[in-house]
């Protein structure tokens, strides 16, 4: 998804063995839509060549001897200003130096002191060098002048020494950057608060009762509006997923868990997105150890949990603009969507038809109505990130 179409990108990659892992990095983000141009120093091309960079961006790379060549006296400036964001990974404690310094002896720190634009820096090198008071002062100026700076990661090091020291994964630098790079989007400066995950109702202190919601759509949700520019926190259920980045997490077990997180960051929100499956039933008390077999089959007594859409209704304050909630069908889908917007008083329900196979809870696609008092909109089958992408559409004309 080309969500960084536009966006131009100025990759420093400096001469540790971490050069390698660049490269994912360089394809990751020309994946996204950026346009890259690499900068290699000398000591990279020790492990890694321009070649490699040129492949996977479809952009040419440069060298130090570019910075004599034909462009020579331009060069540097026109790359360091026309890039919307310098990242340099790795960086190694070198690099690192001469950034604190202001230091300009190759293309690389030439360019990136002749723009203004925001430098992120993904560390890499072992253990020692990275906790070498010299090197942390660089990082601590570096910091303090606004860059920012990614890991090191710990783990094994190419010394074969282990320590703090690793870049961090290009996914995560990816991610970081995805997110640094969408901040000027048409949801710059809203609050979205998403929900996502099933709940889990404790029966015993290792049983409870859950559903089948995997959080992929509430994840996607939170992706979507992310890269539309909104600050984003996350309520979510167990799930097997990772935040996206930027995403502020609050994880959360239980609905009535859920209902206290949203009603107190719904205070601060300018729309609220509800994909959780909030469990409709508790037990009416959760057993404090673990119930035998022997005992034979317990009965177990539910209560209803809170609404937390009728809830958050009732609590609404001024900031709260926007409210959209789901509606999980497996009959009449159209007529009890329509049911849900009046009954729980939201602006927008997205109903999905859970009985289809490829719709609904677990799987990576979605196929949902868009019902509001405005009228009814069918969309097709598509990825849960594409159904994200047209909801925060729809969010961000009714945030207008
Ligand atoms: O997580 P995935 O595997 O990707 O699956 C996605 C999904 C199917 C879970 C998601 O698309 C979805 O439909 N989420 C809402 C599920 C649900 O609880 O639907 P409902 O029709 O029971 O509830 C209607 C609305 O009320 C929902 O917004 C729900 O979050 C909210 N609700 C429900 C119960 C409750 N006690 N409080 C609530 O606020």
């Amino acid at each position: 998804m080309a969500v960084l179409k536009g966006k131009r990108i100025l990759l420093g990659v400096t001469g540790s063995i971490a050069s390698y892992k660049a490269a994912d990095l360089a394809s990751k983000l020309a994946q996204l839509g950026a346009e890259v141009d690499t900068v290699l120093t000398a000591a990279a091309t020790q492990f890694v060549t321009p070649l490699t960079f040129q492949s996977v961006t479809g952009r040419r790379a440069y060298l130090d001897a570019d910075l004599w060549g034909n462009e020579g006296h331009v060069l540097h400036v026109r790359l360091g200003k026309e890039a919307d964001l310098v990242l340099v990974a790795p960086a190694t404690a070198n690099t690192l130096a001469k950034l604190a310094q202001g230091r300009a002896d190759n293309l690389l720190t030439l360019a990136a002191i002749t723009g203004s634009a925001p430098l992120v820096l993904a560390p890499a090198m072992d253990g020692d060098m990275y906790t070498n008071p010299a090197t942390q002062a660089n990082l601590a100026r570096l910091a303090e002048r606004g860059a920012h700076i990614l890991g090191p990661q710990s783990g094994h090091l190419a010394s074969g020494l282990s320590g703090v020291g690793r870049m961090v994964e290009p996914a995560e630098i990816a991610a970081q950057t995805r997110y640094l790079l969408t901040r000027d989007g048409p949801l710059g400066g809203k609050r979205v608060l998403v929900t996502a995950g099933g709940t889990q109702e404790a029966v015993d202190p290792v049983r409870a009762i859950s559903n089948r919601s995997s959080g992929k759509q509430g994840y996607a949700l939170a992706q979507a509006a992310l890269d539309a520019g909104a600050e984003v926190t996350l309520v979510s259920g167990p799930t097997a997923l990772a935040a996206p980045a930027g995403a502020m997490l609050r994880p959360v077990r239980s609905a009535e868990e859920m209902l206290a997180e949203v009603l107190e960051q719904a205070k601060n929100s300018d729309a609220l997105l509800m994909a959780a499956a909030v469990a409709d039933f508790r037990p009416k008390s959760s057993a404090s150890q673990k119930i035998k077999r022997a005992g034979g089959a317990p009965q177990i007594e539910l209560v209803a949990n809170p609404d937390i859409l009728a809830a958050v209704g009732k609590a609404r304050g001024k900031r709260l603009k926007a409210v959209v909630g789901f509606a999980a069908e497996s009959q009449d889908l159209l007529k009890n969507a329509q049911q849900k917007l009046k009954a729980k008083k939201v602006d927008l329900i997205v109903a999905n038809d859970i009985s289809a196979a490829d719709a609904g809870f677990e799987v990576d696609t979605n196929q949902v109505v868009l019902v509001s008092k405005q009228g009814v909109e069918e969309l097709p089958l598509m990825s849960k990130d594409e159904v994200a992408r047209a909801v925060i559409e729809r969010l961000s004309s009714m945030l207008l």
